[in-house]
């Protein structure tokens, strides 16, 4: 496996991958893996991905100034340890100085899509995300990224910004893995205390039956009534708890297009995101292409 922390290292060893016709699979982390990250590698060999690299780097671009950039976890030794076993080819590991190197000045930013819920409460965050994003894209040109669905608002604007920019990749998105319990794989769920990882599943409790009303044929103020009312009385702040287009993650009353079930919550000092997705029965309208 290699291990590389410099661009001109990683592009030699994707170029000896590309000269024996290998597909290059990529897989963008911030690292502190979980089984949620490791589908996704599994994920670009079903695709067909002779050449799988991830990445490991926590962007500090995307978080916000009283965000959790400086706790956020970190193994490095342990995340290597699970990708030789995942038998990942390579592993790019660069620091903030490859990434972001002195007078780093550009940033790229995808509106529409970006703006409501996490775009709302975490100005910049897709900024942040985006721009290293398309950085990482350059350097590891691969034929195909993946991305986890559980950062639903994330694979949309990576969508829009690989169509809207024509960049030559395919974009496949792995649905969430979950603990035994529904809670949504993450590496932040590290941050909860015991009494706080007991109440976490609660999240997803409250998405399925905002779920199952939408299937009863709630209207979205319902669905999300019912939502909020699951979550009652409990010791967790609601950040907000949505039914929205996958599309544009704003509201909508339609029913013939895919729906998604999503939220944002406190739990102690630890913010959880989730999503469920609803498929319509009939039609032929997508979330972003998997
Ligand atoms: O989903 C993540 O872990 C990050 O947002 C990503 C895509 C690796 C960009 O830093």
């Amino acid at each position: 496996m290699n291990l590389c922390t410099g661009v001109d290292e990683i592009r030699d060893a994707l170029r000896a991958a590309r000269a024996e016709g290998l597909r290059i699979g990529f897989v963008p982390t911030m690292g502190f893996l979980h089984e949620g990250h490791l589908s996704l590698v599994d994920l670009a060999r079903e695709r067909g991905c002779g050449f799988v690299v991830v990445s490991i780097f926590v962007n500090p671009t995307q978080f916000g100034p009283n965000e959790d950039f400086s706790r956020y976890p970190r193994d490095e030794a342990r995340d290597v340890a699970l990708l030789e076993a995942r038998c990942v080819d390579a592993i790019f590991l660069p620091g903030i100085a490859t990434v972001y190197p002195e007078g780093h000045a550009t940033r790229v930013r995808v509106s529409g899509v970006s703006a409501p819920l996490e775009g709302e409460r975490r100005p910049g965050h897709f900024e942040g995300v985006a721009t290293v994003v398309l950085k990482l894209f350059n350097i590891v040109q691969p034929d195909l990224a993946v991305f986890g669905r559980k950062d639903a608002q994330q694979c949309a604007v990576i969508d829009r910004m690989v169509r809207d920019l024509d960049l030559p990749v395919e974009l496949a998105f792995g649905e969430t893995a979950r603990e035994h319990d529904g809670l949504a794989m993450s590496s932040r769920n590290a941050y909860l205390s015991p009494e706080e990882r007991a109440l976490a599943p609660r999240f997803h409790a409250a998405l399925s039956e905002g779920v199952a009303a939408v299937r009863r044929g709630a209207s979205t103020d319902e669905a999300e009534a019912t939502m909020t009312n699951a979550l009652r009385g409990l010791p967790v702040e609601i950040d907000y708890l949505r039914l929205v287009d996958p599309r544009t993650f704003l509201a909508t009353e339609s029913r013939d297009c895919e729906l998604l079930a999503v939220g944002a919550i406190r739990v102690g000092r630890t913010r959880l995101i989730d999503n469920l997705r609803i498929v319509a029965p009939s039609d032929g309208a997508t979330t972003p292409a998997t």
